[in-house]
């Protein structure tokens, strides 16, 4: 009989192979381009919502050279309804360094990953523990929660050297093996999506609930402690929405920065008096019902005008 394992590392990379996720699309793969792809497009975006965009993206974009290659137009287009359009662009810039500088082959070094456009600390340590068994520590949000809960890890991890130190306990628990990394990556990964849930986790299943230190003082929930609440502000834009007797609708660019970097938009105006002033005097303009749009930060009062 084998024993069951002691070591949180140990742990979590039995529970990964027993009751983990197994065949995600981007699973049993050990090619980085396909890796990278899903950890940038999982980074702000759902798993049921990523599946359909990533299959798109690679019967496209088969190779990291056919990325490089594409227009930034046909990478928005495609990237279009996944949000944070920033990553598009990231994407494609990425594409084209790896290109470049690395001759169409991914870096085998989270080190070195971490230099590229878009891909942070905690990707490139998912891409290089999963391709190359690199010990790297990850420590996105979900992972967050689970660590701080198992260690009760109780400093406020709105402090950047708190988080430093969240961090170090990180690396200090990764397997010996770089066997087990991809296993065990993928195990806090599933662990804090299915298991360790911000609100009522489900503590009875968790490979870590004997010694969780969070859960022994009773109040998983009160960890990962992070003081600055989201200021959410607000703003008011006034869309131009011009059309032809054709029916054409009159688009601008967006420019490199900002929320919809790339894109093409209505013409974005900061108050009525400013869209006004930008038609012709006889122009016949339809106020039309405000609208809503909530993003992480801000709620945008977008007011279209009909001309
Ligand atoms: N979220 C971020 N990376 C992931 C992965 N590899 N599988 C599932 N969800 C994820």
């Amino acid at each position: 009989m084998t024993r069951a394992p002691t070591s949180l590392a140990g742990r979590v990379v039995a529970w990964q192979r027993s009751h983990g996720r197994h065949h995600l699309p981007w699973q049993n793969t050990r090619d980085p381009y396909r890796v990278w792809l899903s950890e940038v497009m999982l980074q702000q975006t759902q798993v049921t919502t990523v599946l359909a965009y990533y299959q798109r993206f690679l019967e496209r974009f088969p190779a990291v050279t056919d990325l490089a290659a594409a227009s930034q137009d046909d990478v928005l287009a495609l990237w279009s309804g996944l949000g944070y359009y920033s990553r598009a662009c990231n994407l494609h810039r990425c594409a084209q360094q790896v290109v470049e500088r690395f001759g169409g082959r991914f870096p085998e070094r989270a080190e070195l990953l971490a230099t590229l456009p878009g891909i942070g600390r905690s990707t490139a340590s998912a891409i290089s523990s999963f391709c190359f068994g690199e010990r790297v520590a990850i420590l996105d949000g979900n992972v967050k929660r689970v660590l701080g809960r198992a260690l009760g890890f109780d400093q406020d991890l709105a402090r950047a050297s708190h988080e430093k130190l969240l961090w170090q306990r990180a690396e200090a628990l990764l397997p010996d093996s770089e066997a087990d990394m991809p296993a065990y990556t993928q195990g806090l990964m599933d662990l804090g999506a299915t298991v360790c849930l911000p609100r009522q986790p489900r503590c009875t299943d968790c490979p870590l609930k004997s010694d969780c230190v969070a859960l022994r003082e009773g109040r998983p929930e009160a960890y990962p402690v992070k003081s600055r609440t989201l200021r959410r502000s607000a703003q008011s834009l006034w869309l131009l929405w011009a059309s032809d007797a054709q029916g054409r609708v009159w688009l601008q660019r967006r420019p490199a920065t900002g929320i919809w970097a790339g894109l093409h938009a209505l013409p974005v105006f900061e108050s009525e008096a400013d869209l006004l002033a930008a038609l012709p005097p006889d122009a016949v303009v339809e106020m039309q019902p405000v609208f809503t749009h909530v993003l992480t930060h801000k709620d945008l009062h977008l007011h279209p005008a009909r001309v």
